[in-house]
């Protein structure tokens, strides 16, 4: 069952969740938080970090991991998303470098599980809260269509279609955008025990009509979260405008 929020826009949802985070940050201070890139999270994480600034809410035992990252771009890279996460998550946060994980497999790496993260979580105690938002295509962190929902972190590969939405963040174009991520999986993200979803603007419209309203398969990587019993999907009116229409 996902629960849905229409907000009137961007900055009203990130409000809303930037709340909900530093309730729980508060609540919960060594709460383990699942992040996300893109475009979509960043005025919640902008949000977040004002609320932390005015409250002194402390960060020293928060834990964040990343869902996914490229393979085959150096670290130091602007848009490896170890660079992401440090620039919206790790200094405006506050949090140390060694509180944020990110998941990690080597440059000649094939499509498969990886090893390590998903005990690495579960070590942390399991992911509180996972932030995440959805490919125009329906991915979910790096899963594709055709993702099995028991998917461990594993490396897989990038759809034409999403590494063409990713490729306006580098400069090369398309040609520079790896064909290859690692990612936390399917299973894994429905291991949290919070899911939101944060979904805005018009070319994520059929993303989330199918995810909310289509059976959960294997096809629609986000009709996955259907499965979850704790799952907010935050919208504003131009994402959700096909929501409750079929
Ligand atoms: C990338 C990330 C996803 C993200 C998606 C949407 O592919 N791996 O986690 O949800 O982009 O990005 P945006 O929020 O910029 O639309």
């Amino acid at each position: 069952m996902v629960h849905v929020k229409i907000l009137p826009d961007k900055a009203h949802a990130s409000e809303e969740v930037a709340q909900m985070l530093h309730d729980l940050i508060v609540e919960k201070p060594n709460a383990v938080i699942g992040v996300a890139t893109g475009s979509t999270p960043e005025g919640a994480y902008e949000r977040l970090a004002e609320k932390i600034t005015e409250n002194r809410t402390d960060v020293s035992q928060l834990q964040f991991f990343a869902l996914d990252e490229y393979i085959g771009l150096p670290w130091e890279h602007p848009e490896s998303y170890h660079s992401v996460i440090h620039r919206c998550v790790t200094v405006p946060l506050g949090v140390e470098p060694a509180q944020v994980h990110v998941p990690e497999a080597p440059d000649d790496s094939t499509v498969g599980p990886v090893d390590d993260y998903d005990q690495k979580i579960a070590a942390a105690g399991g992911i509180d809260l996972q932030l995440l938002g959805i490919g125009r295509n329906g991915h979910i962190g790096f899963n594709e269509t055709g993702t099995p929902f028991n998917a461990p972190t594993h490396v897989g590969e990038l759809t034409e279609i999403t590494r063409e939405d990713n490729s306006r963040f580098f400069e090369g174009g398309v040609d520079e955008v790896p064909p290859l991520a690692v990612t936390q999986g399917i299973g894994t993200i429905l291991k949290a025990r919070k899911i939101v979803l944060m979904a805005f603007g018009e070319g994520k419209v059929d993303a989330i009509r199918d995810s909310l309203e289509k059976p959960p398969a294997e096809e629609r990587p986000g009709s996955s979260l259907q499965l979850h019993d704790d799952c907010t999907f935050y919208l504003d009116e131009a994402a959700a405008a096909k929501v409750g229409h079929s």
